[in-house]
């Protein structure tokens, strides 16, 4: 049965409900999302369950990580969809502030990640990003305090981005990846689907097609540059514009010579039409 779900949108009500949580010696995990929830996050937040007795999903549309020709005014709203799944989806609270409450008239700070956010994936592209990512990211774990926090995999470097801030600041929450979810088809679930017109769903699964078949090459040992190449003119020719499409270290982002043993992980960018989809694979 669906239980309630709490909405909160203003700090003090915020930090008087996970105190609550606390003196009740309950352990909280947090979701991070945009909203415009897809089964993808309810996957995330059946894991944060699974992981600790209380579960905060934050629903915040972050300015900060759209660059200005970014899709940041037409980006999904769907709130009370957004509540009825997470009710359904066994989340104890919603914390949704409004974009003034998250950054008050003033607002002067920001966390500039390097490491795995300067490796030249996706902060070549959206240079902006992942300052915004850290900086909101930083705040959701100080304002909700959990013990743990669930990031997809859909978006590794991300998930490696904040692991890193996270060791790097002592704050004390454990980031749990969580497995990409994908339609039958293979394409990875996205809220960006939606932009998509029938031709171009068509071919988007292409992106993970390639991107299996191509780590099944890269672990029987056939070289990087070679494979690469192909899965990129395969992708290319689907229909999309390849941002990029790379071999990299599991953990670091950095690049990795093709006879590694290390683990490896390859990601991929693209475009097609207006619609920027990523994905990624462990090698
Ligand atoms: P958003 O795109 O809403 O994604 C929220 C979380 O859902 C992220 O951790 C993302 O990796 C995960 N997710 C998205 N698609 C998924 C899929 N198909 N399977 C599994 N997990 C999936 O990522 C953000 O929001 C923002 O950058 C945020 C971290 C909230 C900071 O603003």
């Amino acid at each position: 049965m669906a239980r309630r779900v709490r909405v909160i949108r203003n700090l003090a009500s915020l930090r008087r409900a996970i105190a609550r949580y606390r003196a009740a010696g309950e352990t909280v995990a947090l979701v991070p999302t945009m909203g415009a929830l897809h089964a993808g996050h309810l996957s995330l937040v059946r894991l944060a369950r699974r992981k600790a007795d209380r579960v905060v999903v934050s629903i915040f549309v972050n300015p900060a990580q759209f660059a200005p020709n970014e899709d940041l005014a037409t980006y999904p709203r769907t709130l009370s969809a957004d509540l009825a799944a997470l009710a359904e989806g066994g989340a104890d609270l919603v914390w949704t502030p409004p974009v003034e409450v998250m950054y008050p008239f003033g607002f002067a700070t920001r966390i500039v990640p390097a490491g795995p956010a300067q490796v030249g994936l996706e902060d070549r592209f959206r240079p902006h990003f992942f300052a915004g990512v850290a900086t909101v990211v930083a705040k959701l774990f100080l304002q909700c305090a959990p013990d743990i926090a669930v990031f997809g995999e859909k978006d590794y470097q991300q998930l490696k981005v904040v692991t890193h801030m996270a060791r790097d600041l002592a704050i004390p929450v454990r980031v749990v990846p969580g497995r990409t979810q994908r339609e039958k088809d293979g394409l990875a679930m996205s809220s960006r689907n939606a932009y998509l017109d029938p031709e171009q769903r068509a071919q988007a699964p292409a992106l993970y097609r390639v991107l299996c078949h191509y780590a099944g090459e890269l672990r029987q040992g056939c070289s990087a540059d070679a494979a690469l190449a192909a899965g990129r003119a395969e992708i290319e020719a689907a229909g999309f514009v390849v941002d990029y499409l790379e071999a990299r270290h599991a953990e670091t982002l950095e690049p990795v010579a093709s006879a590694t043993r290390e683990p490896r992980r390859l990601l991929v960018a693209a475009r097609i039409g207006t619609t920027r989809l990523i994905d990624n694979v462990a090698v």
